[in-house]
Parts: C-alpha cells; structure tokens; sequence
C-alpha cells in the first residue's frame, strides 16, 4: 500500500532493484565526484542517501532541490560504499513535488532552541527530535491499548462535555453557546444557563473517571484514554492545559491490586518502546547527553537507556503519606531549610518533596499512599480511623518518577454510600448533580478501585525532554493556542 517507506528501504538487501523514494531533503551536498542527497519521510530517524552523478541532473533543478523541498527520487537500490548506511539509492530521475526557498524555510541544518522550534509547531514534527518523539509517542499509545486489550480491559469512550467537576479543584474550561455579549439573565439577573445549548454549564472534562466508574461497575474492567482540560493557571514544565490521560478502573479490585497494575502498567510500556524504539531512543539519549554537558557532573541525568532500563527492572518503593512526612521531616534538607514549603503531617507535598523522596532518599520510583483525607478528592476510599496517622487518611496512591515526580494518582473509590453521601457534602458538591454516580452505591455497589497516568508525563519521562510542550504535537498552555 502507498510507496515503500525509507523504514523498510534501508532494511533491505540491495538488489540493483529498482525503487521510487519519496521523502523530504534533509541535506544535499555537491562534491567533485558526486551528489548526494540526505532524504528522510519521517517512517524512522535514519535518512536514505540518494547518489547522482555531476552534471547528471539540470542546473535549474537541482537548485530548487534544497533542505526542506519534498522531492521523488527514481533510482537503483545499490550497496553503498560510504559509511553509516549499508544501501543507497543511484539516482536516475528526481521529480520535486514542493520547493522549500531556503531565504525563508526556518528549518535549515543547524541546531535550534527548543523554544524557537514551539514557534514553528507546524514544521517541528520534521526534525530529528520531533519526529523521534512522535514515534514514541505512538508506540507508547499503541502499547497502553495493548496491555489493556490483553489483560481484560475494555476501553469506554468517557465524555468530553460534563456537568461535573470530577477532582472539585473548580479549574474547568467552560462550554457554551450563549451570546458572550448579550447573555440572558433570570431574574435574580444572573446568567440564565437553562438558554444554554446542554440546558445547564457545561465544561470540558478534567478526568473520565467518574464515568469510567460506571463501566467498571458492569463490565468489571475498563480503561479511558482520552484528552483531558485544566484550566489552571500552571507555567511549569509538567503542565499542560490538554493533554492525555490513561483511566483505569477496576470492580473488586483494592488498593493493593491497584498498586500492582500501576506498576506493572508502566512497566510493561516502558519495556514496549525500549523493544519498539531502539534508534529513536538512542537518538534521544545522544540528545540529552549533548545537551547536558555543560552541566557539573553530579548535576546530570542517567543516560537515558540505563534510566529506563532500571525502572522496568527494579520494584518501587512502597510507602504510607505518613511514613513519607517522617522521612522528609528528619531530612538534612529540612533541618537546613532547604525546602522552600514548609513539612508537616497534612500538606499537600510539593514537587521539591516528591523528588527528594525519589532522586535522594530511594533512588527509585515510590508509591505514596494513604494521604491525609483533607488534601484528597471526595471520591477516595476513607480508611479505618485505626490507621497509624494523625488525622484521617484515605486509600489513595501516588506514583512519583525521577525528575517528574506525581506521574500516576488514583485510589480505592468509596463504596459505601452513607460515607460518599457524607463527603460530597463536606466538601460542598451538591448531591443532585451527582445522583447518577451516587446511585451506584445504592444498586450493587462493589470495591473498586482505578488510576490516572497522565500520557505526556509518561513520554516525557521516556523520552528525556525537559518540558512536557515539546513531547505533544500541538501543547495548549496558558496564553498558547496558535497551531
Ligand atoms: O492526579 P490527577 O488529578 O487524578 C485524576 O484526575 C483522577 N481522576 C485519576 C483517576 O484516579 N482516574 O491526575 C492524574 C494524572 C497526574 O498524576 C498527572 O500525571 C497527570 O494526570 N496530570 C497532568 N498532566 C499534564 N498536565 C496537567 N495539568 C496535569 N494534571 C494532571
Ligand atoms: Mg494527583
């Protein structure tokens, strides 16, 4: 189907068989003898080289034939004689499907910042690193559903319009049709949503979990991977307005099966892409080797494959919230105030207390569990007041990743309505918004529990970037939306 990709040409034995090649300039570069012709169609990282000979081809089109010009190459696969590639294509005719006038094409042959190529989100994808991520990217989605499909999950398609505030942090994208300018008005004067599209506020929905809630309650086992909105106001490195979230949830499963899918979740995606996306990830890990070497040496990551590969190979670290506020309260970096949010039995921990617990103290990543129950949405399984805390907790897990930190939260779901009842009201929800997902505590109610894996978390981290816009085709972030 379609023309043979470079992926499958470069993989082949040379034949003297005759090929058509169609792809982008990459390079060309004249010499006495030669003209060589780097061209790449984005199917791997590798380029094939296509070969003419001086005087071979005319003046006026091999000037139009320019990094960034789409061109068809017809030709020999040969052997070739150069190093760094086994085949290359002896060229016999070149048709140019687009010019790319290099006074203006902005992606010439040079390193540029990361920062200038978000500019130009709709020319980045044909760069080495981006098109390397977005392979990634794939073979990582591609995986999320393998796993799933062959242990028994079914995936839910979760809305993407909803009435509710899944994680009550209120930080929702509104939806609406109403006149901005003109809205109606009830007669208290304020905006009369019934004339709104849905009959009700609408927003784009922060998690698919509720929903997914649902599915699991039937069908035992099921999965959502879609986009998720948030509308806070975050400028940091592992924020985005949209992005992607994996949402697990499970019938009779508790917090300890919970933690055992998580990890072997991630595990499992992690060894995928090392055993799908060999060149990419050594691509990647070149990368960031380059662009750390200016940095001290005790400042600088693990190469990337030996990261990856530790993690798929070494059990994380279990422990209690509680257990984790002791560790960090007798920390050196407390005792020196080196952290800049202060430490005690109840805060919501900070990025700078999830990667010390990771990067100094374990060295590996931790599932955190069983948090204070203030700091926790209203859905989260409450535990026995014997537990070993000073105030309440619940059954909730945190995964934290080196130099990520929080890549996974989830929990054991409250089952039991009278306690689900008591918490919607404590934390101000009013119940009739929620009575479909009240409900099913009332009619067959069952241990569940589930996660979320936010998806470009999980690239980041795989792929070694520094900020999680450059790990999504087109990122969505606070005064961003161009592409
Ligand atoms: O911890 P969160 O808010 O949990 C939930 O939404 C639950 N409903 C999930 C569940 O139990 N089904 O988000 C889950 C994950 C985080 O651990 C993080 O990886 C990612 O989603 N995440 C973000 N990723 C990018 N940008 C943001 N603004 C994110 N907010 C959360
Ligand atoms: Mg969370």
């Amino acid at each position: 189907m379609g023309p043979v990709q470079i992926k499958q040409l470069i993989n082949s034995t040379p034949v003297g068989e005759s090929v058509e090649v169609k792809g982008w300039v990459r390079t060309k570069r004249e010499s006495k003898n030669a003209i060589f012709i780097a061209l790449n169609d984005g199917s791997t990282i590798h380029t094939i080289q296509a070969v003419a000979e001086p005087g071979q081809l005319p003046d006026d089109l091999l000037r139009l034939i320019t990094t960034g010009s789409c061109i068809k190459v017809t030709g020999q696969l040969v052997a070739s004689l150069g190093s760094g590639q086994s085949v290359e294509v002896k060229i016999q005719d070149v048709q140019v499907y687009g010019t790319a006038d290099p006074e203006v094409y902005p992606l010439q042959p040079k390193k540029h910042s990361l920062e200038f190529l978000r500019e130009i989100a709709h020319l980045r994808p044909r760069t080495n690193t981006f098109g390397a991520i977005l392979r990634l990217r794939h073979t990582l989605a591609y995986a999320v559903h393998k796993y799933y499909n062959d242990n028994g999950f079914f995936y839910l398609h979760t809305p993407i319009i909803t009435a509710s505030d899944a994680e009550g942090a209120g930080e929702m994208f509104r939806v609406t049709t109403l006149d901005m300018y003109n809205p109606p008005k009830d007669e208290a004067g304020k905006i009369d949503f019934k004339e709104d599209f849905f009959g009700r506020e609408t927003n784009l929905t922060v998690s698919g979990q509720l929903e997914g809630e649902l599915g699991a309650l039937a069908l035992s086992k099921i999965y959502t991977f879609g986009p998720t909105f948030r509308a806070e106001n975050s400028n940091t490195t592992r924020h985005l307005a949209e992005f992607w979230m994996i949402e697990p949830e499970m019938a009779f499963f508790e917090l300890q099966d919970n933690m055992d899918l998580a990890e072997d979740f991630v595990k499992y995606v992690i060894r995928y892409a090392l055993e799908h996306c060999a060149d990419d990830l050594a691509f990647l890990e070149k990368r960031q080797a380059e662009e750390e070497k200016n940095k001290p040496q005790n400042e600088r990551s693990m190469p990337l494959l030996e990261k990856l590969r530790f993690v798929v190979d070494s059990p994380f670290e279990r422990l209690t919230y509680t257990e984790a506020i002791d560790i960090l309260v007798k920390s050196k970096a407390h005792k020196e105030k080196k952290f800049q949010y202060p430490v005690e039995w109840g805060i919501d921990l900070q990025s700078e207390h999830e990667r010390y617990l990771v990067e100094k103290h374990f060295k590996k990543p931790v599932i955190l569990t069983n948090y204070p129950r203030e700091i926790k949405a209203f859905y989260m399984k409450q535990d026995d007041e014997s537990a070993a805390a000073p105030g309440p907790t619940v059954r909730a897990m945190d995964v934290l990743f080196p130099g990520i930190g929080e890549i996974i939260g989830g929990s054991q779901r409250e089952e039991n309505y009278e306690k689900l009842l008591q918490r919607v009201h404590e934390v101000g929800i009013e119940p009739e918004s929620l009575w479909w997902y009240l409900e099913t505590r009332q009619f067959g109610t069952a241990p569940h529990a589930g996660f979320g894996l936010g998806f470009e978390r999980l690239v980041l981290f795989v792929s070694g970037m520094g900020n999680i816009r450059d790990v999504i085709p087109f990122p969505r972030y606070p005064k961003s939306a161009e592409f």
